[in-house]
């Protein structure tokens, strides 16, 4: 890698936790199109999970993670052990203030706390001079573009829309863990954000009416329980009242064991 960047080469990173599938397949494309070498993370970093069963049973698929890798053109598939990551008692960490406090950062005590510290040592690892980032993940997207300002790191973050399957369903490692018939009703979170999206885009401007009609619609699903659905500013998260610009409508939902995120960008006319 050292040659690569002696030679004058853009190295990209694409940070991942593994069991890669066509999302992470768009950042890695992406990165091999704009950049001379293409670095892909694969570390299921234990410090950003709140609970251990979800830690325990996270899909790891490492040889298939690095044959899909290196078949979309990705040079170094770096997956370092967790006793390489962590080899002492981690006792510093990166704490990202206000963007990392509503949504998942309410529901999910310490989550961006370890993503936000984990990428920061695997910036500091490989060095890169871009990383891709998913929109699947919008706070932690912002959550990274905020550290990458606050603390002067020297990286352009690039975000990457997200990748669906052809109901809607955003991909995710999780979805794997769902039951054929919960596979079959995932899509409706999709619908309710586009439910709401069409709504600001007809011209909704009170977020809690809007928030009120996306939640109707998914209690006709009892199977499926809502942690949050909230409509937020695109730069720090924060949940408005009014909508006066663009905004994202952004939810979390359960359905049987398996928590799902997604959000769509609702354009203000
Ligand atoms: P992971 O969930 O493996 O996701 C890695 C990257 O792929 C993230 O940037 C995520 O937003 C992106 N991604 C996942 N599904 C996507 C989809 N359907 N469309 C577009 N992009 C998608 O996010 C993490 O890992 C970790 O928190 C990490 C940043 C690696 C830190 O541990």
């Amino acid at each position: 890698m050292s040659k690569a960047r002696r030679a004058g080469k853009t190295i990209g990173l694409v940070p991942t936790m593994g069991a890669l599938h066509a999302g992470h397949g768009r950042l890695i494309e992406q990165s091999v199109r704009e950049c001379g070498l293409t670095v892909v993370s694969v570390f299921v970093n234990s410090i950003q999970f709140d609970r251990q069963d979800d830690f325990d049973l996270y899909p790891r698929t490492l040889a298939e993670d690095v044959k899909f890798a290196e078949a979309l053109g990705a040079q170094i598939v770096f997956a370092p052990s967790a006793t390489e990551m962590y080899p002492h008692p981690q006792n510093s960490f990166v704490e990202v203030e206000k963007v990392a406090e509503p949504l998942c950062g309410k529901f999910r005590p310490g989550h961006f706390r370890g993503v936000a510290t984990v990428v920061l040592k695997l910036f500091h690892i490989v060095q890169p001079d871009r990383a891709y980032f998913g929109e699947k993940d919008a706070q932690q997207l912002a959550v990274i573009r905020r550290m990458v300002r606050d603390l002067n790191v020297p990286i352009e973050i690039v975000g990457v829309p997200i990748v669906r399957e052809s109901d809607g369903l955003a991909l995710s490692s999780r979805n794997r863990r769902l039951s054929p018939e919960d596979r079959r009703i995932a899509p409706v979170l999709h619908e309710a954000l586009e439910l709401a999206s069409k709504a600001i885009a007809e011209g909704a401007r009170r977020a809690p009416e809007v928030q009120r009609k996306a939640l109707a619609f998914l209690a006709r699903h009892p199977e499926i329980r809502v942690e949050y659905l909230e409509i937020v500013d695109p730069d720090e998260m924060q949940p408005v009242d009014s909508i006066t610009g663009p905004v994202r409508v952004a939810a979390a939902v359960w359905l049987g064991g398996v928590r799902l995120i997604d959000n769509v960008l609702a354009v203000y006319y």
